[in-house]
């Protein structure tokens, strides 16, 4: 099976990326035919700055690599790297239907939050159907704000089935229950653009502000709360044992539930889960010609692939003359 998904290089990636997507794909390295990119195309609708968007690149890169994704076990690339993609999102945009795009939320809540309202982030949609259609990918590993997008593309490619013919394999979302909404510090999905985000490679001092900034309730200690309304324990839930989880949802439950001891537990959980990966990091970091290396060849195993399903589209659609 072909399992597939994108990152965009666009800021400090964070745990709601890591549970919502980067651990599934890492977990599937073994048993899938595995692709992993870094979307800097689709970055470039929110980020114009060029240093900025080279050096997320490199660190997204890096963050993947040091999270423990094998490039020998995938096909792990940056998405510029792979031009056919563009020419593929093109073909698509014409069997496209306009009413699909209109009701795409992304593009309104990222114009709401005061993204530039550009052309390039109103087709974000078809940009992203043409990463999963040019490699048939039969499965895509998403948070759950990635599903409406996952719907245009398996849209888009029905409608260019029936018009040209059997092409493109319709492509499954994974989104898994428990990790589809990683909440963030304030109980919101956790998200870059609500600055609520705990950084998968924070630590220290500053990984401490953020842990101990998780809003909770009021209600006193030793009163009994509900675990399952609160936003500590959610987080609780990514990276307790499962003994652990039980004896502090027994603390909720009955009361004694202390939120300031509580969020030193995490701190050092978090801290403990990246320390062998924020390590790692260090090293890669300290060698990007290396990562450079690594994404080069995996651009040479993509564009392969890519080239086979463009050569078909072209064939089907009528560029061949
Ligand atoms: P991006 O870069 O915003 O996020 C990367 C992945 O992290 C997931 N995610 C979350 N999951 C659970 N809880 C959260 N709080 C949370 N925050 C982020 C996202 O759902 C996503 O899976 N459009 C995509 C990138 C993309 C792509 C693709 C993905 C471009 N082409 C092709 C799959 C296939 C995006 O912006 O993800």
């Amino acid at each position: 099976m072909k399992v597939l998904s994108g990152i965009q290089p666009s800021g400090q990636l964070h745990i709601g990326n890591y549970f919502g997507m980067m651990k599934t794909m890492i977990s599937n390295m073994e048993n899938s035919d595995l692709y992993v990119f870094i979307v800097n195309l689709h970055a470039l609708t929110s980020v114009h700055d060029r240093e900025k968007l080279a050096a997320g690149t490199l660190e997204a890169a890096a963050d993947f690599l040091a999270l423990g994704l094998d490039p020998e076990k995938c096909t792990f690339w940056v998405q510029s790297d792979v031009p056919e993609v563009c020419e593929l999102a093109w073909i698509l945009s014409t069997v496209t239907p306009m009413g699909l795009m209109e009701r795409c939320h992304s593009y309104k809540d990222k114009v709401a939050k005061g993204i530039d309202a550009s052309h390039g982030l109103f087709s974000y949609p078809v940009l992203m159907a043409a990463d999963i259609l040019l490699y048939q990918a039969d499965q895509v590993p998403v948070g759950k704000d990635q599903k409406q997008h996952l719907e245009v593309a398996r849209d888009v490619a029905q409608k260019f089935n029936n018009t040209f013919g059997e092409t493109f394999v319709v492509p499954e979302p994974f989104i898994s229950d428990t990790t589809a909404i990683v909440p963030g510090l304030d109980g919101q999905k956790m998200s870059k653009s609500y600055g609520n985000t705990i950084p998968i490679f924070l630590e220290g001092k500053q990984l401490k502000k953020k842990v101990m900034a998780i809003a909770t309730d009021a209600i006193p200690v030793e009163d009994p709360k509900d675990p399952d309304q609160c936003n500590l324990f959610a987080l609780f839930k990514l990276f307790a044992t499962p003994e652990r989880l039980q004896e502090i949802r027994n603390l909720y439950v009955n009361g004694g539930a202390a939120y300031g001891y509580l969020k030193l537990e995490l701190l050092e959980l978090i801290s403990d889960y990246y320390a062998e990966a924020r390590q790692k990091k260090a090293e890669y970091m300290a060698d990007p010609e290396m990562i450079r290396t690594v994404l080069r060849k995996g651009a040479i195993r993509a564009r392969e692939k890519a080239m086979v399903t463009l050569d078909l589209v072209r064939e089907r659609v009528g560029l061949k003359y």
